[in-house]
Formats: C-alpha cells, sequence, structure tokens
C-alpha cells in the first residue's frame, strides 16, 4: 500500500499549488458579465498574448470551451470535420448536435495523431447539392489523447489549416492539453496555433489550476463565443477567484506551469518503459509516449491465473488490484488501460506505481512472488478484484458508458 493514493487516473485531479490558493483569496474582483473584473481581463489577455491571438475569453470547461466555439463558428445545419475518437465527438454529450445544431464528419486518427489530408480534402460537402449540410468548421485536438496523447505539429496544423481555408471554413484547435504540444514539440504556443482560428486550452489539466479554460481567437470571433457562453449560462460575475490561478499558470519560466510539464512527460517515459518490459503487459511502445498519456493493454496470456476472467474482468481485477494498493488508473477504450502523470506525481510515485503493478500481475499470473522480490499474501484475483470497488474515491456513479466488470466498477476515462 503507497503512503497516499498515486491517482493516475487523469491530469484533471490536479490540486491547486498554494501560490494559487494564495492569489485566489487575493484576486482583485469585480462583476465579469459587465466586463469588471480585473483578474479575468488579465487572464484573457495573457492567454492571447501567449497564443498570438487578439482576444481570450474564461469560460469553466474545456466542454464549455469547445462548445462556445463550435456555436461562434458553425451555423445550424451546419457539418464539423473532426477525429472519429476526438473529445469533442466522443466525450461531450454530443453538444455539437444537440446545442450547435450540427453534424460531425468524422476520420480516424493515424498513429501520430494526424487526419490523413487527403481524407480531410475529401471531406467536404458540395454547397450547391440541397441534399448535403453545409461544411462549416474543421477540428484538431492537440494534444490528441486517444492516440496516446501525441502532440500535433505547427506544419500539420497549418497543412490543415490550408485545407480548412481553401473553402472558406475555420479551424479550431481543442487545446485541452496544447502546453504539453508546447513542451513536447519545444514550440511556442503562437506558433502551434498561428494557423488556426480558435483554440481551447484548459487550466485545469496539467496546469493544476482548480477550474477552467480559455478560448482564443479574433475580437469578432470571441464577441461571438461571448454571447454562446451567455446563453449557456456560463456568464459569471467575480469570478477572478477562479482565474486568478491560471494567470500564476501560464506565466514563463519555472515560476509558471508550462516548463514543468516536461517532468510529467520524463515520468510517463519512464513508466511506459519499464511497464513495457513486465511480462502481463502488452500494446505499449514506450517511444510513442511524447507527453503524459501512457496506455497499454493486458496479456492475458501471461496471466494464466486470471484465465477464468474474460478481458473486461481481467481489467477491473487488475485495476481493483492496483486500487487496493493505492494505485489508480482507469479502463480506456479499445481494451486499454490508462495512467496519466501530472503535477503532484513525482518519479519515486513512478516506482511505487511499478511495485503495485508487478504485484497486481504476479497475483493474476498465479504465483505469490512479485518480480521485486517481495512476497505479497497469496490473494487470488478475484479476491483482489473485490477490494476497492465500493472505495473508489471519485465516488462516482456508474454512468451509461460505464464498464461493470468482475467485482469492480470502472468508468471509461474520458477526461
Ligand atoms: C481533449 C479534451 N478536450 C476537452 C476536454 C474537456 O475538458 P473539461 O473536462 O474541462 O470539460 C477534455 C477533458 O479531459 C479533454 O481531454
Amino acid at each position: 500500500m503507497t503512503e497516499r493514493p498515486i491517482d493516475l487516473r487523469s491530469d484533471t485531479v490536479t490540486q491547486p499549488t498554494r501560490e494559487m490558493r494564495r492569489a485566489m483569496a487575493d484576486a482583485e474582483l469585480g462583476d465579469d458579465v459587465f466586463g469588471d473584473d480585473p483578474t479575468v481581463i488579465a487572464l484573457e489577455e495573457r492567454a492571447a498574448e501567449l497564443t498570438g491571438k487578439e482576444a481570450g475569453l474564461f469560460v469553466p470547461s474545456g466542454t464549455m470551451g469547445n462548445l462556445v466555439s463550435q456555436m461562434a463558428h458553425v451555423p445550424r445545419g451546419g457539418e464539423i470535420v473532426a477525429e472519429s475518437e476526438s473529445h469533442v465527438v466522443f466525450d461531450e454529450a454530443a453538444g455539437h448536435a444537440v446545442v450547435v445544431g450540427a453534424s460531425v464528419r468524422t476520420i480516424p486518427a493515424r498513429e501520430d495523431g494526424t487526419m490523413d489530408p487527403q481524407a480531410l480534402r475529401e471531406a467536404f460537402r458540395d454547397p450547391e447539392d440541397p441534399h448535403e449540410p453545409l461544411t462549416a468548421l474543421f477540428a484538431l485536438e492537440n494534444t490528441h489523447g486517444h492516440t496516446m496523447g501525441q502532440p500535433l505539429t505547427a506544419a500539420y496544423t497549418e497543412e490543415v489549416a490550408s485545407i480548412a481555408h481553401a473553402h472558406g471554413v475555420p479551424l479550431h484547435v481543442d487545446g485541452a492539453r496544447l502546453f504539453n504540444a508546447v513542451v513536447a514539440l519545444r514550440t511556442p504556443a503562437r506558433d502551434l496555433l498561428a494557423a488556426a482560428d480558435s483554440a481551447s486550452l484548459c487550466l485545469s489539466k496539467g496546469l493544476a489550476c482548480p477550474v477552467g479554460s480559455v478560448v482564443v481567437g479574433s475580437r469578432d470571433f470571441i464577441r461571438r463565443a461571448r454571447r454562446a457562453r451567455k446563453l449557456l449560462g456560463g456568464g459569471m460575475r467575480q469570478v477572478g477567484v477562479l482565474a486568478a490561478p491560471g494567470l500564476i499558470a501560464l506565466q514563463d519560466g519555472p515560476d509558471g506551469m508550462i516548463e514543468r510539464l516536461e517532468e510529467d512527460h520524463a515520468n510517463a517515459r519512464l513508466l511506459a518503459e519499464r511497464l513495457a518490459a513486465l511480462p502481463g503487459i502488452t500494446g505499449l511502445d514506450p517511444i510513442r509516449v511524447r507527453t503524459n498519456f501512457v496506455l497499454f493493454r493486458l496479456d492475458a496470456d501471461a496471466l494464466p491465473g486470471a484465465r477464468h476472467l474474460d478481458a473486461r474482468r481481467l481489467r477491473a481485477a487488475f485495476l481493483d488490484a492496483l486500487m487496493a494498493d493505492g494505485v489508480m488508473m482507469v479502463e480506456y477504450p479499445h481494451s486499454q488501460i490508462r495512467a496519466v502523470t501530472h503535477h503532484g506525481v513525482t518519479a519515486k510515485d513512478i516506482e511505487q506505481v511499478l511495485a503495485s503493478v508487478e504485484r497486481a500481475l504476479t497475483r493474476l499470473a498465479g504465483s505469490s512472488r512479485v518480480a521485486s522480490g517481495h512476497d505479497v499474501s497469496p490473494r487470488t484475483a478475484a479476491e483482489a478484484g473485490a477490494t476497492s470497488s465500493q472505495s473508489w474515491p471519485g465516488g462516482r456513479d456508474p454512468a451509461p458508458e460505464t464498464t461493470t466488470a468482475g467485482t469492480g466498477t470502472t468508468p471509461l476515462a474520458a477526461s
């Protein structure tokens, strides 16, 4: 059992730093719906400056950031071209359909998180044909979650933008983890977004703020996005208390939280390299770990003690065994398990995670001796699985997409 839980479910679990909490307490405030909150204004200006855009808009979440951007760009009956498993398509409760009134045309990602430019060229609808929706927006996700957090380069973004712009269609970037791409590619945010018309940047993931995203774009786009935010009930009043940590996070150098993401990437790579070497782990090429996501599968053939479990129950038993040891990961689509490194997770924690993984695999393999040499109680996989489902710290109710496998309840990660 680790001294404190090591929560690798997502980088959304990060806690604000002491400095952020102090800044929240001391923030200068005003009514932001009147445009009077100096802390919000400063954050919006800082985000715009960092990304080379004219203006910014503070919103409560990444989901709202993407939604107001779609509302600002896309007319009802328009169509959005996006990656098949991008957050906008997969994990935002069909806001594009319910709120925007748009359809999506999806294109699968390649291994490096990009979509085939030729497929993008072929995705345009014929505006003269009354049967067809009007192609109204291209969307990219940088980093791209479902390909293990691949960073998309400035050159690729420019190529996609030029395809979109040739038809008068704007490009939006879901930059929930754009700063991970900035660090991984050593390319400034303003360059990564130079060709994009808008972007939504999350503060509440690896940057460790408690709440919020900033949408950036032209002044005219932000005016429309602000109206959309009001419509959604996202106009907030003395909201500088929530914006204040963002100003700390977006500082240059070691005072901010952007440079620090490098540590998360190094920890993810360390985790991946060591995991990939363990019997029982498959589907993980550590070279592909470019940012803070590690995705892997369990190799049932290497875990004969768990032969009676189907694939879902095996994953649940593995996750529950980790949980009983104080380590949290989550199920991810395509039979994968996800671990995300973030602020508050150290290289020492990664060693503990690896020891817990070895113990869990040893149990599932049917042996009582772990690879690192420590004896463990000879519990069965089923016993391990029985321990933790009741003590899931997030206390989340099983959602419709929840996988209930074995004795454990393991929500599929969307965040
Ligand atoms: C790629 C991506 N976009 C958007 C979001 C939505 O952010 P939020 O949870 O703040 O709504 C997430 C959440 O994890 C995400 O991973």
